[in-house]
């Protein structure tokens, strides 16, 4: 198979202002490539001078890289520290009173938690994990709503070496279920109910229906925080309330001391095929990971930032920029349980203006729905506040980041889209905005002591232009351990033989002249119209800068001639066209991709809808749209899905 071809040209700059640059953690692009140079002639050295410098540890490390059983690699593996005492207890000499956490309700209401509650909140919930049995290795599932207590709940496992496994509060019975016994978790922390747009979503329900789901459990003990106060399923001597068990605690709890390499928690992530995949991350590694990545991508002050990251502690973005980097610096966050088009496609701006966020950092999902529900709401909100942007989840395309750039950051604040995984912990390709010049729809470049490369199926580097696997060639400590239960998988799926070390991400991308890289989409996604491989990112841009289309997502179909013809499910910007003006928006949005990057290009068939099918997470579920392009029988778990309705209008072809 030969190389991905890149088709989308997208030729404007974006240097970073004189102002930011003058006040950046990293100013001005030599100082970049300062860090990039010592990272290269010090490996790993580099990676142990800022282990030192950002991290306490109980007692220091001696060694820092073992790679004597790659891919299994150690990093700073004779060095012991707690990640909980590094996100809390190191900032009480000085600032126990900043605010931690800015908590806004769904319905609005707003709480504030300083350094030294958080703490105490904390210590009282690991005494009451203590005495409920848990100890150092146990794995504790957490299926909680965005709130304090989420926060506080992975915290207090971090204290006393417990392993947290957070399932995000929209999965069903069954995949929670799944990764409860995959763990092996002792204990599970829930909620009656969360609040979400103004809906009641049960939990604990699910919790009940997860652990009916086989007749020996592990699970021992489940434990209710009560934040909807609706009524629930009761068992005693296995359930009992959050505020019973943390009421008689005291507020200190000794941490315990980890070695660097003890796992901090598992995450399972989907993957494309098959079982959830238990990504297992290591303790100081990933956390010098979440660490240097608040510095270097989000410029990171800690002492006058109001940072929001909208994810939630269900997806590794509110692992490692909620739970653990923004405390590990000791930040002031926003964490908000609703979601942004509730009441109205203004939540967002309205939040950012009333608690005055400087660093606002979302998926394009949401910007997207954003612009389409009300791109004129923006304008009526004190945005001045704001100081830097981020994206992340999937390739933004270059319509979504300008108007992010435009209409939110007023040309003032760099937009950092950022490349990385739940397998990465951290940011691996993003651009440190004081230093690099951005190219909307590109993540820049690699982060300080990321080595990372495209190749070929060979595992040879491929020139600039030619689209490939992207590949990172050195180990770096935020990099998973292992897959939870499958050192055989973490191999084969990251590590195949034909890439010779490399970790694979699983991405395709290609890099410019200037050694920018542009991810084009999953490896698996890829298209093959009549001998040209095309990534699904580019096609999907193109569509989105036709003045009528908010979203689009394309799909292969086998095709006898071609190899596959391109399948476009479209979202517009006003409601879904039917009959007629469906078949002619059609063929204008047939010939616009056709101008804007060529006759191969050109989907085939479209399908319009209100709204794409997505995951949780607010990835577009291409394996779903698959089997709709090939009016197959829909086989997939859709429990996961957003909005499952839509399924049938995107059956409709034109
Ligand atoms: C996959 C990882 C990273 C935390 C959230 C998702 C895609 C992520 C970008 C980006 C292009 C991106 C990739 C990656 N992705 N960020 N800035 N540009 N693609 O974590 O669920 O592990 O997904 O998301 O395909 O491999 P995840």
């Amino acid at each position: 198979m030969s190389h991905i071809e890149s088709v989308l040209h997208e030729n404007r700059h974006f240097p970073p202002s004189t102002t930011f640059q003058a006040q950046a953690n990293v100013s001005g692009v030599a100082h970049y490539q300062a860090l990039c140079e010592q990272a290269r002639t010090t490996y790993p050295e580099f990676w142990a001078n800022l282990a030192r410098e950002h991290i306490t540890w109980h007692k220091p490390f001696n060694r820092i890289l073992d790679a004597g059983n790659a891919p299994f690699f150690r990093w700073f593996d004779d060095g012991e520290l707690n990640v909980s005492w590094n996100c809390l207890d190191r900032h009480l000499t000085h600032y126990s009173a900043r605010t931690a956490i800015i908590f806004e309700a769904d319905d609005g209401t707003v709480s504030h938690v300083t350094y030294q509650q958080l703490f105490e909140r904390v210590c009282a919930m690991a005494n009451a994990l203590k005495e409920q049995g848990i100890h150092k290795g146990d794995r504790i599932v957490i299926y909680l709503p965005m709130s304090v207590e989420a926060i506080v709940a992975m915290q207090a496992c971090a204290r006393i070496g417990a392993i947290h496994s957070v399932v995000f509060g929209g999965f069903s019975a069954k995949s929670l279920h799944e990764r409860i016994m995959d763990a092996g978790a002792r204990l599970i922390i829930t909620a009656d109910a969360g609040f979400r747009g103004g809906k009641t979503i049960p939990l604990k329900s699910v919790v009940d229906d997860a652990l009916a789901m086989s007749t020996i459990s592990p699970i021992e003990r489940v434990i209710v925080y009560q934040r909807a106060g609706c009524s629930i399923h009761w068992q005693n001597g296995r359930d009992v309330w959050w505020h019973d068990c943390v009421s008689s605690q005291a507020t200190f709890c000794e941490p315990e001391w980890m070695n660097a390499e003890d796992p901090l928690f598992i995450l399972y992530t989907s993957g494309s095929t098959g079982r959830p995949k238990g990504v297992q991350h290591s303790s100081a590694g990933y956390l010098l990971g979440a660490i240097t990545s608040m510095h270097w991508v989000f410029d990171a002050k800690p002492a006058t930032d109001v940072f929001w990251c909208t994810a939630d502690v269900g997806w590794i973005t509110g692992h490692s920029y909620v739970t653990y980097g923004p405390l590990a610096l000791g930040m002031t966050q926003v964490i908000f349980e609703g979601i942004p088009t509730w009441p109205d496609a203004g939540r967002f701006w309205r939040m950012i203006q009333q608690h005055r966020v400087t660093t606002f950092y979302t998926a394009p999902t949401a910007i997207r729905s954003l612009i389409k529900l009300g791109a004129d709401l923006p304008a009526q909100h004190d945005l001045s506040s704001l100081r830097l942007l981020g994206t992340v989840g999937e390739p933004i395309n270059p319509e979504a980041w300008l108007w992010f750039y435009r209409q939110i950051g007023q040309e003032r604040c760099p937009v950092v889209d950022t490349w990385w995984q739940t397998e990465t912990g951290a940011h691996m390709i993003a651009p440190l905005p004081g230093a690099i010049t951005t190219k909307p729809g590109s993540c820049t470049l690699p982060l300080p002591g990321i080595q990372a490369d495209i190749l070929d199926e060979q595992g040879e580097s491929l020139p600039v232009g030619e689209g490939g696997y992207l590949v990172v060639r050195q180990p770096f400590p935020s990099l998973l351990r292992t897959l939870w239960n499958d050192p055989e998988r973490f191999k084969t799926t990251y590590f195949p033989v034909e890439f010779k070390g490399c970790y694979v991400a699983g991405d395709s991308a290609h890099r410019d002249e200037e050694g920018y890289f542009w991810i084009m989409g999953r490896i698996d996604d890829v298209l093959n119209v009549s001998g040209h491989r095309l990534g699904t990112m580019e096609i999907e841009s193109a569509l989105a800068t036709h003045p009528a289309v908010a979203e689009a997502a394309v799909v292969g179909k086998p095709h006898d001639i071609k190899g596959e013809t391109i399948v476009a499910f479209v979202v517009l910007k006003q409601q879904c066209p039917r009959n007629g003006a469906a078949k002619a928006m059609a063929d204008e949005l047939r010939h616009w991709v056709g101008k804007e990057i060529g006759a191969i290009a050109k989907p085939e068939e479209f399908r319009f809808g209100e709204n794409l099918p997505k995951t949780r997470s607010g990835k577009i579920m291409r394996r779903l749209l698959r089997a709709l392009a090939r009016d197959e029988e829909i086989s997939q778990d859709v429990s996961t899905l957003e909005n499952p309705a839509i399924l049938e209008q995107l059956k409709s072809v034109c």
